[in-house]
């Protein structure tokens, strides 16, 4: 064997301990003692792996946590969450039946946008969350977990829009929805993105929508 194919190290390297975890509540042991990001290690109070039963059938991904999620290490406890909760309630869905995270589990400082070399320091705790739960539906909330799985997409097109794609071996369903932080800002785009989370129930039922 030549240095050159020593070099391509990868065949002898230990298995990752996040890709290969058995337990959603062992992965977010794991995300609580990350210290990939110098950034957000510093800026955080505590790490936000997410939240959920491990067998849920619907998965949210947020963008990031906030202020409130930070302090209480829950995603969506905000304002933003609370219309979460809402929306899910309007379409017969609890928020304890679902599983709810974000593409980054930390907060990032000031609120910022997540950097690219954060998403991607993350992308192996969410994969995981994902092969292990193996969700029915992915729901994308807003444009930084739709530009993760689909990167070429614009969440204006593409919100409402179904699609599948393998994930660490397993196909999955995923639906991209404008993020309820939208709804909070913008007052009038509340029934368009009220009406879009009936889509979640219709999928969930093969039918259905809002009582008349
Ligand atoms: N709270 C979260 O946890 N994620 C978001 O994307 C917004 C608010």
């Amino acid at each position: 064997m030549t240095d050159h194919d020593l070099s391509q190290g990868d065949f002898f390297a230990p298995p990752d301990p996040i890709l290969t975890c058995g337990t959603i509540a062992d992965l977010h042991d794991l995300a609580r003692g990350c210290t990939r990001c110098e950034e957000l290690v510093e800026a955080r109070t505590q790490v936000v792996p997410g939240v959920g039963p491990p067998d849920a059938r619907v998965f949210f991904i947020g963008e990031a946590p906030g202020r409130r999620e930070d302090a209480q290490g829950e995603p969506f406890v905000g304002d933003a969450g609370a219309y979460l909760t809402e929306l899910l309630e309007k379409i017969g869905l609890s928020r304890g039946e679902v599983f709810i995270s974000n593409i980054v589990k930390c907060r990032p400082p000031e609120n910022r946008n997540p950097k690219t070399p954060e998403i991607e320091n993350c992308a192996p705790y969410l994969e995981r969350q994902l092969a292990l739960i193996k969700p029915e539906l992915v729901v994308l909330l807003g444009r930084f977990a739709l530009e993760r799985f689909f990167p070429r997409e614009k969440i204006t097109e593409s919100a409402g829009v179904p699609r599948r794609k393998t994930i660490a071996g397993h196909e999955m369903t995923f639906l991209p929805l404008l993020h309820p932080a939208f709804g909070i800002r913008r007052q009038d785009l509340k029934p368009e993105i009220e009406k879009s989370f009936w889509k979640i129930r219709e999928m969930l039922d093969g039918a259905g929508g809002p009582a008349e």
